[in-house]
This record gives C-alpha cells, structure tokens and sequence, in this order.
C-alpha cells in the first residue's frame, strides 16, 4: 500500500523534509506526498512549493477539517518546543506520524529509530544508536557509536555527537557543534552553533564557545 504523507511546516527544515521524502520515492519507495500545512506560510515559502509543485493544504484547522486523508505527518519544525506541542495535538487527533530517512543517510548495526524521526541527506549514524520520537537528524550530522538522544532532540547540519553520548529531551545541538565522548548532555539544552562540549551539560542551560561554556542560570527561555 501507498504511504500518504503530509509535512508540517513550509519553511526550511519542512522543504528539507519534502527532500527526504522525494529521495525515498525515486528509491522505490512506495510513497505519496499529499502536501505541506502551515499555519502562516510566507508568501515566499508559498512560492517555493508552488516552483516545485507541492500542494499547501491551509492550516492545521483546515487540514484537520478536511478529514486528513488518511495520512502520515512528518513535522518538520526544527524548533524542539514548538514540535512537541504539534505533535501532541496530531496525535491526541489520532494522527499516525511517519519516519523520513532520506536513502543517503547510513547506518551501523543495531540503531533504532522512534516514531517521526527526521533523517536528512549525507548523516551518518554509527552502531547501537537510539533515536528518540521525532529526532531530526540534519545534513551530514554524524552520531557515533552507542548514543542515546531523547524525544524532540534536534541535531543542525554538520554536528558531530561522539560515541556514548546521552542527549536529553528536547535539546538543540547548533550547525557545527561538537559534543565529546561519554558525555550527558541535559534536558532542553541549547548547544550553540560550533560549540565544543567537553564536560557533562546541566538541564536548560546554553552552551558557547570552544570550549562550551554556560551561566549556572537557565538562559533558555521558551
Ligand atoms: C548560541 C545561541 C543559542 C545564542 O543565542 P542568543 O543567546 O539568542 O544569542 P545572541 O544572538 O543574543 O548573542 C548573544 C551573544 O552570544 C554570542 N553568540 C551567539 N551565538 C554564538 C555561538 N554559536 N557561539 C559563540 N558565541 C555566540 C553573540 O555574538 C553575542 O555576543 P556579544 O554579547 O559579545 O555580542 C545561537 O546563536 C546559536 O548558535 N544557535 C544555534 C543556531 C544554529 O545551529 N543554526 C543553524 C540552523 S540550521
């Protein structure tokens, strides 16, 4: 049967997103695309998936009373907080989330991927790897060996999260962030772009420079 899909969000990460599955049905994959729900699309991502013929289907209320077709949604909304809230009203409305891993991606042996994982182009993800719901893994991210990363994590292009790392629930890793080896990373972290994590994060805290460093005050504010 043909998988139905819709994307949550017309912005970046949402059109990345349309990448992944567009990849996955020149594969072979049995897939539909039926469209991307915005609440306020700009008028420049309206255009965007106009030039390349995706479907906006309204807003959420719009798609929700449209009946939604019996499809699949991918959220594709980097922003860790905002996700969780959208994916706990798709699924207290009995929507099924759908798992996107664009065919370029690799992975070792024994690594599993929760419900709504996002995989982009060119990740490469090690062994025994735990994916948590609705990771979003972006281009060319590296995961190593053995990491465990909590629901809503999001990981920026190009980060790097080394061997036996524990990433908490809705955190951010930046693009181009480093966390080193056996660390624990908190809960609803923000790792800033570049950063490079030597030592284990508290919750809710943001992480700069080389390397990372953070106020003992929460500075996250959501
Ligand atoms: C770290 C981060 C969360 C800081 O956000 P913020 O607190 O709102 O930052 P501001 O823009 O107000 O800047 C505050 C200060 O931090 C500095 N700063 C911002 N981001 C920084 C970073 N990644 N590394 C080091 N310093 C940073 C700013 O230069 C500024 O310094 P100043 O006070 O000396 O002028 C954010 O800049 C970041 O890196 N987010 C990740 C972005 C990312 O991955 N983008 C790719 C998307 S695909």
């Amino acid at each position: 049967m043909t998988e139905r899909v819709v994307v949550i969000g017309a912005s970046g990460f949402g059109r990345e997103c349309l990448d992944a599955l567009e990849a996955m049905m020149a594969a072979g994959e049995r897939l539909e695309v039926l469209g991307v729900v915005d609440d306020s699309p700009s008028a420049v991502n309206l255009r965007r998936l106009a030039e390349r013929d995706i479907p906006y289907l309204g807003t959420r209320a719009d798609w929700l009373e449209s009946g939604t077709d019996r499809a699949s949604y991918v959220v594709g909304i980097g922003n860790p907080a905002v996700r969780r809230q959208l994916v706990d009203e798709l699924d207290a409305a009995g929507l099924r989330p759908f798992t996107a891993v664009h065919p370029s991606a690799t992975f070792g042996a024994r690594t599993t991927l929760a419900e709504g994982v996002v995989v982009c182009a060119g990740a490469a993800i090690s062994t025994n790897v735990r994916l948590g719901r609705h990771v979003h893994v972006n281009p060319n991210v590296t995961i190593g060996h053995d990491a465990e990363l909590g629901d809503f994590v999001s990981v920026n292009p190009a980060a790097v999260i080394s061997g036996e790392v524990v990433v908490g629930e809705g955190t951010l890793v930046g693009a181009a962030a480093t966390v080193l080896q056996n660390l624990t990373v908190g809960e609803r972290v923000v790792v800033g772009a570049g950063a490079v994590v030597t030592r284990n994060v508290p919750p809710v805290v943001v992480v700069k420079g080389v390397p990372g460093r953070w106020s003992e005050e929460p500075e996250c504010s959501e």
